[in-house]
Order: C-alpha cells, then sequence, then structure tokens
C-alpha cells in the first residue's frame, strides 16, 4: 500500500475528498502526513479529524524561500512518503524538491492546461471568455503546471456565470479527478513517457 503525503495551504477541500477516497477504499493507499506553509490552513483541523499529522513549515516565519524549501524537502523525506500530492498548495514548488521527488509528486490545477496557468485561474478561463473550463491533475515538473498531464475534467462556462459559479464548478470536478488520478498511481497505474502520461490497463 503506498504512502501518501499532501501538501495543502487554505481550506483543505481537495485534501479532504481525498482523505474522504481513501476512507472509502477508493484509494489502495494510507495518508502519512499533512505537509502545510500556513499555520493557520484548514487543513490541520482536517489532518486532525482523522489522526494524521500535521508538518507545519509556515511561510512567513521563514527569512527566504530558499530556507523555507530546505526544510520542506527534509521534513518532505522524512515522512518516507511513495507519493506527495498538491491539493491547493499555492507556492510553486521549487527546482530542487521538484527533481528530488520527480514522478512522485502530483499538483491540481482549476484549468485546463496548458491554458491559464498560474493564480486565478477560474479568472483568467472567464475573462477569455472560454465556453469550457475544467481542471488537470498532473506530474509535477520544474516549470509552472507544466508537467507531464494524468486526467483532465471539463465543465460549462454559461454566460451568467461569475467568478463563484465556475469555482465552484470546477471544484466538483477537482475532487473527483484527484481521486481518480491518485487512485491509478497508487495502482502502478501510470507510466510517465517524455510529455505523456499512459494509463495501464486494469489487472
Ligand atoms: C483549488 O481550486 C486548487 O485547484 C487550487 O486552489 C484551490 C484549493 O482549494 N490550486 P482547496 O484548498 O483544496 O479547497
Amino acid at each position: 500500500m503506498k504512502k501518501i503525503a499532501v501538501l495543502a495551504s487554505g481550506r483543505g477541500s481537495n485534501f479532504q475528498a481525498i482523505l474522504d477516497s481513501l476512507a472509502a477504499g477508493k484509494i489502495n493507499g494510507e495518508c502519512v502526513a499533512l505537509l502545510t506553509d500556513n499555520k493557520n490552513s484548514y487543513s490541520i483541523e482536517r489532518a486532525k479529524n482523522v489522526g494524521i499529522p500535521s508538518i507545519v513549515h509556515n511561510f512567513k516565519d521563514y527569512p527566504d524561500k530558499a530556507s523555507f524549501e530546505a526544510d520542506l524537502l527534509e521534513s518532505m523525506k522524512k515522512t518516507g512518503a511513495d507519493l506527495f500530492v498538491c491539493a491547493g498548495y499555492m507556492r510553486i514548488i521549487g527546482p530542487e524538491i521538484a527533481r528530488t521527488f520527480a514522478g512522485k509528486m502530483l499538483n491540481i490545477h482549476p484549468a485546463l492546461l496548458p491554458a491559464f496557468p498560474g493564480l486565478h485561474a477560474q479568472k483568467q478561463a472567464l475573462d477569455y471568455g472560454v465556453k469550457i473550463a475544467g481542471c488537470t491533475v498532473h506530474f509535477v515538473d520544474e516549470g509552472l503546471d507544466s508537467g507531464p498531464i494524468i486526467i483532465q475534467k471539463a465543465v460549462p462556462v454559461f454566460d451568467d456565470d461569475d467568478e463563484d459559479a465556475i469555482d465552484a464548478r470546477i471544484l466538483e470536478q477537482e475532487h473527483i479527478a484527484y481521486s481518480e488520478a491518485i487512485a491509478l498511481f497508487c495502482d502502478d497505474r501510470l507510466v510517465i513517457e517524455g510529455r505523456k502520461v499512459r494509463v495501464l490497463p486494469k489487472v
């Protein structure tokens, strides 16, 4: 059974969806730790509720990103996790961490990549006037939201959508997509071939 560590920064609804999928037996893994860069993240409460240890490296207490990332890297190694899952983790992963855990680290982004990387992806999509929006689960590489894509889910954009409406429609799909991608990883069904991820058939 794969050991999973989750990185989260804020309310942690994706983290909760992953915990729920684990509890329901939809993912063949166990969550061994929550790592957060924000001592006020609600994900800490969610971890506590199910007895998972939280490792807090409060970004604001660090003099610079390099010292923060050095501590984070050490803590990530100590978890002994097979998979690291960025679930609403709001910092760009530095190159050393990305290299150390290449092929073992996932991210979710609230847009159909490669469209609208970076912050406020839902607003970017709305402002651009797209008719289809969505989310992407991908492996983390050294770029910004640029790693090989595992799963994408699309949602319609309606004329009267505001940011809250499109956020909520995409978030619902994020919760489904992330658990599906993590389940595939835990069943050793993902093979990275250059930019592409091949999903092996179920055995
Ligand atoms: C999600 O939309 C995620 O894709 C983005 O930030 C949001 C975090 O939501 N990176 P939550 O903390 O998982 O509720």
